[in-house]
C-alpha cells in the first residue's frame, strides 16, 4: 500500500515517518516509534487505555489515523517524567496514593488527568470523576485514582493534600 509522509512532534522530538493511510495513531506510536506506554484495550474508543495528549487535547489514539496527526504535537506517558528522570507529579501521585493495580489503564489515566488539571487546576471530586469518565479501570473502584489526581492537584497548587474522611 502506498505510504504517506508525515511530520510531527512526539514528546518534544521532531519525527518524520512514512505511514500507510490505514495505520491508526496507536499502532504508529507503539509499532513504529516503540512507544508502548499507550495501551490498546478495546480499539473502539471506549476504554481510554490509548489516551495521549495531542495539541492540548486528550485523544484516544485508536480513534484517529496516524496521517491525521501530521503536524501535531503529541505527548505520551513516556514524555511525562521530568528532564532529570524524576517522576511527573501525577506519576508520583498514582504511586503514593496506590492509584493502580495491574497498571494497564494507568498511562491513559495519567495522560487524561494531566489534561484535566490543565483545564481545571482545582477540580472537585465530581469534576475529576466526570473528567476521567472516558477512561475505564477494570481493577479498582476508582477511589485511589481520584485521590491520586487530588494529590497531584494539591501539590501543583502548592497545598498539602488532605484525604477526605471516609
Ligand atoms: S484502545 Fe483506544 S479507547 Fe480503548
Ligand atoms: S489498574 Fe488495572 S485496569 Fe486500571
Amino acid at each position: 500500500m502506498a505510504k504517506t509522509q508525515i511530520a510531527l512532534k512526539v514528546n518534544g522530538k521532531a519525527v518524520d515517518a512514512l505511514v500507510e493511510p490505514r495505520t491508526l495513531l496507536i499502532h504508529f506510536l507503539r509499532e513504529q516509534l516503540n512507544l508502548t506506554g499507550p495501551h490498546i484495550g478495546c480499539e473502539t474508543s471506549h476504554c481510554g487505555a490509548c489516551t495521549v495528549d495531542l495539541d492540548g487535547k486528550s485523544v484516544k489514539s485508536c480513534t484517529m489515523f496516524a496521517v491525521q496527526a501530521n503536524g501535531a504535537d503529541i505527548v505520551t506517558i513516556e514524555g511525562m517524567a521530568n528532564a532529570d528522570g524524576t517522576l511527573h507529579v501525577l506519576q508520583e501521585a498514582f504511586r503514593e496514593m496506590h492509584g493502580l493495580q495491574c497498571g494497564f489503564c494507568t498511562p491513559g489515566m495519567i495522560m487524561r488527568a494531566h489534561r484535566l488539571l490543565q483545564e481545571n487546576g482545582n477540580p472537585s471530586e465530581e469534576e475529576i470523576r466526570l473528567g476521567i469518565s472516558g477512561n475505564l479501570c477494570r481493577c479498582t473502584g476508582y477511589q485511589n485514582i481520584v485521590k491520586a489526581i487530588q494529590y497531584a492537584a494539591a501539590k501543583l497548587n502548592g497545598a498539602s493534600f488532605q484525604e477526605a474522611a471516609e
